[in-house]
């Protein structure tokens, strides 16, 4: 029993699986996964997370906590850009932890991936929300008060829930509806969709820079680290930094952990491996390059913004664009609303390709009812039952949960996936360190264990409630697994068959 817990899924199985039936077609090269990869992380991160971050937790220095975290993914990214290459199967951390930590810790790591990716759809498609209604402001046009936002908040000051008066965020409902009728219709497709709107954003952002660099007044950037420089604390305890009323810490590490969504997505690019042509080469430089961008740009767009606004008048719910505004900006204010419109719709769309890419390699090794999650369309080859399930839950999510409780809860998962994943790293250079590596992560076990260190730092910065939601949200992923996986496993009934027949008595001749 102990040993189907920690059994591991040999590398050379996974291999031979990828040569299998019922595969994902192979359509993505090398430009098309950057464009995904891109398309994965400029969106609500810091099109929206970003007001919050500087008004509430940073100020100024929020730039610098771009780059505490910033920092943190590039560690996390070289570990997950040696396995994308060493073992390109559709599942990214889940299959990883298969290989390397056994049966138990591949469930956790899956169960907990949901969060990062079905619930961060959910948190884009909020973000989404804001931008929409922001733009179609510009008309004179409103969506009804009822149907704007989440029925309920939580005030960081106060450390308390409270009704904001509305039923439900409707056009977020509206939206997971429309991605996941595009998922379901195909890879291909959702590709190219994906490398247009990837194209609209980048320009946008490198507008926000050009333009918004006329706007800056250095002042504006003193003090530069109004709340100071920590944040730390460990299970409510502060120990580095200052916290709010309501107890949750401030201060750039504060503000690094809550930005550090912007950064979610890079990862994503490991779980379509199966749909590069040739994985290997592409899928690590496709996940290197990506970051790199994009932290170059949100640490450009940071300083822009904040020397733009003073850090107490950023907007909360539109701050990149409403920045155009308080300059007296308007034309500038529309161009931006509707760039990151189409960047938040990006994100939401790989996001949303993606869980049901997780699914799919659960279900295959049994973990899941291989019936639902396993099953492709013969024409559209889409794991369309859970891409449609996934709709649903997202839209579910989307419309009554409030964003910064969904955005801290992928921060946590997520940064507990990157911690396996660089330790899954250093295991497996032990365990077999002869494997091909077309990629090997540099300075191991250094690297990895920095991106350990950093994941936990970024971990311990975020509010005490994360934990709690994080272990009673594994604890019904154990339950699960307990009653279902642990009897559904493929290599747990291979291994009792085996123990069967040699336990039968051997035929007398
Ligand atoms: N990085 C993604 C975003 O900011 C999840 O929307």
């Amino acid at each position: 029993m102990i040993k189907d817990l920690f059994a591991k899924k040999p590398l050379k199985l996974l291999l031979e699986e990828m040569e299998g039936e019922n595969r994902l077609k192979r359509a993505l090269g090398p430009i098309g996964l950057t464009a995904l990869g891109i398309g994965a992380i400029i969106g609500t991160g810091i099109f929206v997370l970003t007001g919050v971050a500087a008004h509430d937790k940073a100020g100024p220095a929020l730039i610098l906590s771009f780059i505490v975290s910033g920092v943190t993914c590039v560690f996390a990214a070289l570990c997950y850009a040696e396995f994308a290459a060493m073992v390109p199967v559709t599942g990214s951390a889940y299959t990883y932890a298969y290989a390397t930590l056994g049966e138990l810790f591949a469930w956790i790591i899956g169960w907990d991936l949901i969060l990062e990716y079905t619930v961060a759809a959910a948190t884009v498609a909020h973000g989404w929300s804001h931008y929409f209604q922001d733009l179609i402001s510009s008309f004179g046009l409103h969506i009804p008060y009822i149907l704007r936002d989440a029925p309920f908040d939580f005030n960081p000051a106060t450390g308390h829930l409270f009704a904001t008066g509305t039923v439900m965020d409707f056009p977020a409902i509206v939206i997971a509806l429309i991605m996941t009728y595009i998922l379901v219709v195909g890879i291909e497709e959702s590709a190219t969709v994906n490398a247009v709107i990837v194209a609209v954003k980048l320009l946008i952002v490198l507008f926000v820079i050009v333009v918004g660099a006329f706007y800056i007044h250095p002042q504006n950037w003193h003090p530069f680290a109004p709340f100071g420089y920590g944040g730390l604390s460990f299970f409510g305890k502060t120990i580095y930094g200052r916290t709010s009323p309501g107890g949750d810490p401030l201060g750039m590490l504060a503000g690094a952990a809550v930005i550090f969504f912007a950064y979610i997505g890079f990862d994503s690019l490991s779980a379509y491996s199966e749909e590069a042509k040739n994985p290997q080469r592409d899928v690590p430089i496709s996940i290197i390059a990506s970051l790199i961008i994009c932290t170059v740009l949100y640490i450009a767009v940071t300083a822009v913004i904040t020397g733009m606004v003073p850090y107490n008048k950023i907007n909360i719910d539109a701050p990149i664009s409403h920045a155009f505004l308080q300059v007296g900006l308007p034309w500038a204010q529309f161009l931006v609303s509707f760039g990151a419109l189409a960047g938040i719709t990006s994100v939401l769309l790989v996001m949303m390709l993606s869980q049901p890419r997780i699914f799919l390699a659960m279900a295959r090794d049994g973990l899941m009812p291989p019936k639902f999650f396993a099953a492709i369309h013969e024409r559209f080859k889409t794991p369309w039952k859970s891409t449609i399930l996934t709709g649903i839950v997202v839209a579910l999510l989307g419309a009554f949960i409030p964003l910064r409780i969904l955005a801290e809860l992928v921060n946590i998962g997520t940064l507990l996936a990157f911690v396996m994943v660089c330790a899954a790293v250093l295991i497996m250079r032990k365990t077999n360190p002869d494997a091909e590596r077309p990629f090997r992560c540099p300075m191991v076990p250094l690297f990895p264990i920095l991106g350990i260190a950093f994941c936990l730092l970024l971990m311990f910065s975020l509010p005490v409630e994360n934990w709690i939601r994080l272990i009673v949200w594994l604890l019904i992923g154990l339950a699960i697994y307990f009653f279902y996986g642990r009897h559904h496993s493929i290599m747990a009934q291979h291994r009792r068959k085996l123990a069967q027949e040699q336990q039968k008595p051997a035929p007398v001749a």
